[in-house]
């Protein structure tokens, strides 16, 4: 078994590690902040995905929003894994890391752009997840237009519940996503008729961070009956996509397993979709595959005082990782080095950028910091970079993989050229 995260001291006096790679040497060397990451826990999770469902002919589409990097869509595409995607750039990524692996993507999204659907159909997507009876029309014109066959599954909004932050909760009728279930079954019909579209699949996506597994049951639940209703009419329904949302334990406190965690998981799917035979099922995870595979490494800038509250100022800020400022989301912050004795003081740690939301913890004991420590901000593999802004005129952090006992820059950290590059004066 490998421990959750990758990330820990390889003894009491070495700095913090990532799969035994000292943070402490990656930062001198490509300097902060920094997104390090670990492939070996990428793996372990992909596949903890492929045990839990390996009673049913499936397909982890990895969900490339969580965190894009080319090179971590290579390792996942040469461990087999597809991909979601929610955008034209997101394809261009995938069809750069292997122009095969088109065949192992699922296009999902409610504003699919005619050139983004032209792409997808022209490269051979595996499958359009079709959002709305206007996006369906403009499927079947472009694919008409351009003579290819387009495989879809209607994404359904079950009306299901599921506690998460607002902000990413996605299956209820009053959220933007998906078709009304109960009006899924006439927009079939019209799609059946269509020469060029080919309505073999459903899908749905309940929200993210969703740590009860409950509500994908009962999501998957509503799912299965519309695959009996549709083979009923006479659709020979091959696919159901259940989507991403797994949540992770974001508090190293709080005890979490994820082989556990995937086990509930897929016993509430396959629980509610063990009537309907001969389906292929695709799922979409993202933060649950990289999330804790990476972290943020930050240099302590400054330390000060105003009135009766203390503030470490580190070099990241909530342009290189917004979750906190976004969501109110917590990260555990853990110092690279030990200090023997070090006293606790109760912290804000904060970023240079000028808005009071730009902090990452609020009133967090933390061993007492001075200028120049450096610390790793865990769990920022995904929805970090990839929803990273250059807000400040800040260029974007560097990024790290370590492979094995070997650390290799995957991308370089911006400068104020590539800033620069696409204005005028
Ligand atoms: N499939 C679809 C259609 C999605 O919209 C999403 C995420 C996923 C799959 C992957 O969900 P995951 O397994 O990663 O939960 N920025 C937020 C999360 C936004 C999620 C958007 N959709 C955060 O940092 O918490």
């Amino acid at each position: 078994m490998i421990s959750i995260r990758p990330f820990a001291h390889p003894d009491a006096l070495s700095p913090l590690a990532c799969d035994g790679v000292s943070l402490d040497l990656l930062a001198k060397k490509h300097g902060t902040p920094l997104y390090v990451y670990s492939a070996g826990q990428i793996l372990y999770r992909l596949g903890l995905f492929s045990q839990a469902f390996q009673s049913i002919s499936h397909l982890v589409c990895y969900s490339v929003k969580a965190n894009s990097a080319l090179a971590l869509l290579k390792l996942l595409d040469q461990n087999g894994a597809g991909f979601d995607i929610v955008s034209g750039g997101e394809l261009e990524r995938v069809l750069r890391v292997n122009r095969q692996a088109a065949q192992r993507v699922v296009f999902s999204g409610v504003g699919k752009t005619a050139a983004e659907i032209d792409l997808a159909l022209r490269s051979g997507i595996l499958i359009f997840n079709v959002e709305s009876a206007g996006e369906l029309d403009l499927l079947a014109e472009r694919a008409s237009r351009l003579r290819k066959h387009a495989r879809l599954a209607l994404r359904v909004n079950p009306d299901v519940f599921a506690e998460t932050h607002p902000y990413i909760s996605t299956g209820l009728r009053e959220h933007k996503f998906g078709i009304d279930i109960r009006q899924a079954r006439a927009v079939y019909k019209t799609a059946s008729k269509h020469k060029f579209l080919n309505p073999c699949g459903v899908s749905v996506h309940i929200g993210s961070q969703i740590r009860s597994t409950d509500p994908f049951g009962a999501a998957a639940e509503r799912v299965a009956q519309l695959v009996r209703d549709l083979r009923a009419d006479g659709l020979p329904i091959t696919s159901v996509d259940v989507g991403g949302g797994l949540g992770i334990e974001y508090h190293a406190e709080h005890s979490f397993n994820p082989e556990e965690k995937i086990h509930q998981y897929a016993a509430a799917l396959l629980k509610a979709l063990r009537l309907v035979e001969n389906l292929q099922l695709l799922l979409e995870p993202g933060r649950f595959i990289v999330a804790q595979a990476g972290a943020l490494l930050t240099r302590v800038l400054y330390v000060k005082k105003n009135g009766e509250k203390t503030f470490v100022v580190t070099d990241a800020a909530m342009n290189d990782l917004i979750r906190p400022a976004l969501y109110q989301a917590h990260h555990d912050i853990v110092p690279v080095t030990r200090r023997k004795g070090a006293r606790r003081k109760t912290v804000d740690v904060v970023g240079p950028v000028c808005e009071t939301g730009d902090f990452f913890a609020r009133d967090r004991e933390l061993p007492e910091l001075t200028p120049g420590d450096l610390v790793a901000i865990l769990d920022a593999g995904a929805y970090g970079l990839s929803l990273s802004s250059n807000y400040n005129s800040r260029p974007r952090p560097a990024e790290v993989l370590v492979e094995g006992k070997r650390a290799r820059l995957i991308r370089r950290r911006e400068t104020m050229d590539d800033l620069l590059a696409a204005e005028q004066m």
